[in-house]
């Protein structure tokens, strides 16, 4: 397929209007033995095409032992990276490659690799949000979803650095009395969050419950009813007794909350900026109809890694996976 077709990090051939672009992508999808795996902050209309819906650890599982031969990803770099290093010998798509991180974005490889050659008696344990340079640096992932049970499996006199999120480490510290080392990194929307605003959400709603992901700062964690990965808050909406729910987390995933439980009432956490669409993630929300069904049809633009790199940093991924695993998550 001619490489070329993809300008700016995405497909922009001009696409027939009377085509119905979920039937086509589907279609697609049977004909090439796809499978469309898509994270919980991308648009509803990508959620309700995909095969699985997830959080990064549910993607990563469902990308580790998939029978397809293509696997496109709807959902930022990183993951798609992460599923390439668990299937190399699959075609791993990602519809618009300009779908990247901040939170992964803050933690570039040489700056992390100086930083931990002051800690040669730690071991590295890294959320996932990070490109696979990272991973490679690192003897442990993790994600919001195992963070907490994975650091814990740590025997206790092992020193531990955490990367890059900080706001997830200093609660990790506190949920397993750990002193880990961080770096200070962060998610742009997460890190935005505003207390005030949320806690005046909350007086104008006394019954309703604050959950938050642990990307959050600390101060909206304090005050959070629950806090947990994207599957475990849409868990809890559906379990809890509450019937509104104040959400700090990225919008998309409303898409999921109001479709499992539509009689309940979800509230967006805003941000310190009133006219700032603070919870949503521009680089989940780059990808679209148009552009995911261009990706199937040319089968670009495709992620492929250095072989060296992603045997380096397929060890760290699975160590988390064997961990995962063994603890039941
Ligand atoms: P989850 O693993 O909880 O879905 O989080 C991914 C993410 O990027 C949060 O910002
Ligand atoms: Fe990265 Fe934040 Fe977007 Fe999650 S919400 S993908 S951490 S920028």
């Amino acid at each position: 397929m001619n490489r070329e077709i993809v300008k700016n990090g995405y497909i922009e051939e001009k696409i027939d209007k009377s085509i119905n672009l979920p039937e086509a992508i589907i279609k697609l999808k049977k004909e090439k033995n796809a499978v469309i795996l898509a994270h919980y902050y991308v648009k509803g209309e990508l959620q309700e095409i995909a095969d699985f819906t997830g959080d990064s650890l549910a993607l990563s599982q469902q990308a580790a032992k998939t029978d397809a031969d293509i696997i496109l990803f709807i959902g930022v770099h990183f993951m798609a990276e992460t599923a390439k290093i668990l299937s190399p010998n699959k075609k791993v798509l990602l519809p618009d490659l300009n779908a990247g991180c901040s939170l992964a974005d803050s933690c570039p490889e040489k700056d992390f690799a100086e930083f931990i050659s002051n800690y040669p008696d730690h071991i590295v344990v890294s959320y996932v949000n990070t490109t696979a340079k990272i991973k490679a640096l690192s003897d442990i992932i993790c994600t919001s979803s195992n963070a907490k049970q994975i650091v814990a499996d740590i025997p206790e006199n092992q020193k531990i650095i955490f990367g890059p999120d900080k706001n997830l480490g200093d609660y990790v510290n506190k949920q397993t009395g750990r002193n880990m080392v961080l770096w200070d990194g962060a998610c742009h929307v997460h890190h935005e969050f505003s207390l005030e605003r949320i806690l005046q959400l909350k007086k104008d709603n006394p019954h309703a419950k604050i959950i938050a992901h642990p990307e959050c700062q600390k101060p909206v964690l304090m005050v959070a009813d629950f806090v947990g990965s994207t599957s475990a808050l849409l868990k809890f909406t559906g379990t809890d007794e509450a019937k509104t729910f104040i959400v700090a987390t990225e919008s998309g995933i409303l898409h999921q909350m109001k479709k499992d439980n539509p009689d309940k009432e979800y509230i967006p956490a805003p941000g310190d900026d009133p006219d700032c669409a603070c919870n949503d993630c521009e680089y989940m929300k780059l990808h679209d109809l148009k552009k995911v069904y261009n990706c199937l049809k040319y089968e670009l633009p495709e992620i492929n890694l250095d072989k060296e790199l992603s045997k380096k940093a397929e060890k760290s991924i699975l160590k988390m996976l064997e961990i995962s695993e063994k603890l039941g998550l």
